[in-house]
């Protein structure tokens, strides 16, 4: 790491939530050189994620929430959403580098709580991350941020409006939908060229979904892969609902983005609530 990347972390980084998101970060990390020592990461008491830490090999990683804020310059926040709630008391340094990978929680719901600014990324599915094919959306733009991700293998898109998060949750959730919309046999181009006009980085991305998307020997492995990928109440399930539905692949993606705006509000009000 060079520049301010390189005196960011030395300061060490945390991972607060060391599930699966928060292991193939820490993995991206260690394989791109980090030292491992500076390395500190929690999770929620569950023996069966203990059991996958020390798969990962990061059982002397382990630490608490508390000296992960104490002593590290770079937090990668990597907890459901809906555990947002235990980083509450927690005291983030003012000049730690504090990252939310939480879907749908808004910087202004993290400050609210949290008392500091904190930055967002949206980053594809851990087994793309793995696979160092992983993609990520930041918001704000930071140097020393984009680096680090950078140097993980991660392609950053440094967003210029918080709400294009929703887009971008989108596009990382494609894999899936575009296999049921190729299924169906949609001509899937000009839809993707109309939304691009309003966001410049979404032909690229679905070119990313493509890449990525597994192949698959037959048609029960590759509906049992959308089925595995499609949450309940989740923006694949909305995706795919409305292709199922008769909908145009630019419907479908439009019906993500509503998907995600109306988790985001839902999550919003709930936070300022408990507050
Ligand atoms: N997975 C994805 O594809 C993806 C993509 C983009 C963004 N994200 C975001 O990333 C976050 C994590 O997703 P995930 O799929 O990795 O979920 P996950 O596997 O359930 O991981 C969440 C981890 O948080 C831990 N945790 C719970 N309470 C905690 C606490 N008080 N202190 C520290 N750790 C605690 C849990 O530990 P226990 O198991 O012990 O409870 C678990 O290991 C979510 O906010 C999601 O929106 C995920």
């Amino acid at each position: 790491m060079t520049g301010k990347a390189a005196n960011q972390s030395e300061g060490g980084i945390g991972i607060i939530g060391c599930g699966h998101l928060g292991r193939s970060l820490a993995e991206a990390l260690i394989d791109s050189g980090y030292p491992k020592e500076m390395l500190r990461v929690s999770y929620g008491g569950s023996s069966s994620t203990l059991e996958k830490i020390k798969k990962a090999g990061l059982l002397e990683n382990i630490s608490d929430n508390y000296e992960i804020c104490k002593s590290s310059a770079v937090i990668f926040i990597a907890v459901r959403p809906q555990s947002v709630e235990c980083l509450r008391g927690l005291s983030f340094s003012g000049s730690a580098l504090v990252v939310s990978c939480m879907a749908g929680i808004s910087r202004a719901s993290l400050k609210e709580m949290l008392g500091i600014d904190v930055f967002r990324m949206m980053p594809s599915s851990p087994d793309t991350i793995d696979k160092r094919l992983g993609i990520a959306a930041i918001y704000p733009r930071d140097d020393a941020l984009q680096e680090i991700l950078s140097l993980m293998g991660l392609r950053v898109y440094e967003l210029l409006d918080e709400e294009l998060m929703h887009v971008f949750t989108v596009g990382v959730c494609l894999p899936a939908a575009l296999l049921v919309a190729e299924k169906m046999g949609l001509d899937l181009s000009q839809c993707v060229h109309d939304f691009g006009r309003k966001y410049p980085d979404f032909e690229e991305i679905c070119s990313w979904a493509r890449g990525v998307r597994p192949s698959f020997y037959s048609d029960e492995a590759r509906d049992e892969y959308i089925r595995r990928t499609s949450t309940k109440g989740g923006i694949t399930e909305a995706m795919i609902d409305s292709l199922n539905s008769g909908c145009t692949f630019l419907r479908a993606i439009e019906r993500g983005v509503s998907r995600s705006k109306e988790i985001a509000s839902k999550r919003g009000p709930a936070l300022h609530l408990r507050s």
